[in-house]
């Protein structure tokens, strides 16, 4: 593939056709198409339809992909398996422990994605005590949730940014105390990976979970699930085949000896087929992301947000998302009442007569919770922030 020969962020910009209808402030929700990586989608579709495809370059770029997403979070190839989104790398790492009855797992369900709450729900049926320790403030209760943690506790699990109200977990302070009783952490990457920086180490992450089809920008139903060198030999996976199991010969459909080993890396969590159009896609758009650099990225989708946050609690909307600590701040913006409302609606008269007033100006949002969403990446600029004012303004001067 031919490499991208261009470096600014106003560059990079360019390539994405829908900005060019007013301002996407939704990567929360959904990724939007770089003209490149349509491009690499496009050759694997040609190959497709010429009947030119070959496996041995889907397994190229399946690598390649993993090796930019593991140099993204400063882990080894080894420790990532593409999985398919957050579900099926959660559920994976759930049911690959050797829970024992009256063992628990600590996690606030009320933060949480329904996707990483359900696999939880279900570990009770397996004799497992949940310890759910509700939020404060649309925060997670830090105290409480690392006081929870005791010689029975086998997993900790949170978002790493929440999908609402949008705060940035404290990743490196329930990874100590994980660590220091040999919990594992299991952390609901999607809001963060592609914008702002990880690295497990530091952060004493041991397994991460996420799509590419936000921040990653890339398709639905690729995604990567990382998994410390530590616990790979500690996890047995619930799902086999080929992809798993360790062979001394590259023959895709012979089965090797019936006393079978599996990968030694985080391959062992590999099943079936890949998704190769979703492998092609978050190659070009890791390259982007790497062109771009990660420290600008997140710098910049943080500066973009605080702007917006700001000016929008400065224009007098009601419950803005104001970070407390200097960790706690995301590239998430929410107003309003949490829970007074749901998924696309609101039970709060302002937000969706403003919601509306803003998609009417080609201003890409959600409503979830109940609450206003928007969402930067290196995309966005105080253009957008302007935007949302704007609309705000004659909003209020017609109402
Ligand atoms: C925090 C969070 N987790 C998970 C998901 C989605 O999970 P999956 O990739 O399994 O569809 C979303 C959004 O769609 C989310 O915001």
């Amino acid at each position: 593939m031919s490499p991208i020969a261009f470096g600014s962020l106003e560059r990079l910009r360019a390539g994405f056709p829908a900005l060019e209808r007013g301002a996407y402030l939704s990567i929360c929700d959904k990724a939007i198409l770089h003209n490149q990586v349509r491009a690499a989608v496009e050759t694997f579709l040609d190959r497709l339809a010429s009947g030119t495809c070959s496996r041995v370059e889907h397994e190229v770029l399946v690598n390649a992909s993993r090796a930019r997403f593991a140099a993204l979070v400063s882990a080894t190839p080894g420790e990532v398996a593409i999985s398919r989104n957050v579900s099926d790398g959660i559920n994976a790492v759930i049911w690959a422990l050797d829970w024992q009855e009256g063992d628990n797992a600590v996690i606030s369900l009320d933060l949480e994605h329904p996707n990483n709450v359900y696999p939880w729900l279900r570990l009770r049926k397996r004799g497992v005590e949940l310890r759910n320790i509700p939020s404060v403030d649309g925060r997670l209760d830090y105290e409480a949730m690392t006081g929870a943690l005791d010689g029975r506790t086998r997993m900790l699990s949170c978002a790493s940014v929440s999908f609402a109200p949008g705060y940035r977990a404290d990743l490196e302070r329930l990874g100590r105390a994980a660590r220091a009783r040999d919990v594992l952490f299991l952390v609901d990457g999607v809001q963060s990976a592609g914008i702002l920086r990880h690295d497990f180490d530091a952060e004493r992450v041991d397994a991460f979970a996420t799509s590419t089809s936000k921040g990653l920008l890339g398709l639905y139903g690729y995604g990567f699930l990382y998994l410390a060198e530590r616990w790979i030999d500690r996890l047995e996976p619930a799902y086999l085949s080929r992809p798993a199991i360790a062979l001394d010969n590259d023959d895709a459909s012979a089965t090797g000896s019936y006393d079978y080993q599996l990968q030694p890396d985080a391959r062992r969590f590999e099943v079936g087929s890949y998704n190769v159009a979703g492998a092609y896609a978050a190659d070009a758009a890791l390259a982007l992301l790497d062109l771009a650099g990660a420290e600008r990225v997140e710098t910049h989708a943080l500066a973009v947000a605080a702007t917006l946050r700001e000016e929008l609690a400065a224009a007098g909307l009601a419950e803005v998302s104001t970070a407390t600590g200097p960790t706690e701040a995301s590239h998430l913006v929410t107003a309003g009442p949490l829970d007074a409302g749901g998924h696309g609606f609101s039970e709060t008269p302002w937000v969706e007569a403003l919601s509306a007033q803003l998609t009417e100006a080609q201003v890409v949002h959600t409503v979830r919770r109940g609450q206003l969403r928007f969402a930067t990446h290196f995309y966005n600029s105080d253009a957008d922030t302007r935007l949302v004012l704007d609309v705000l303004r004659s909003w209020r001067g017609a109402a």
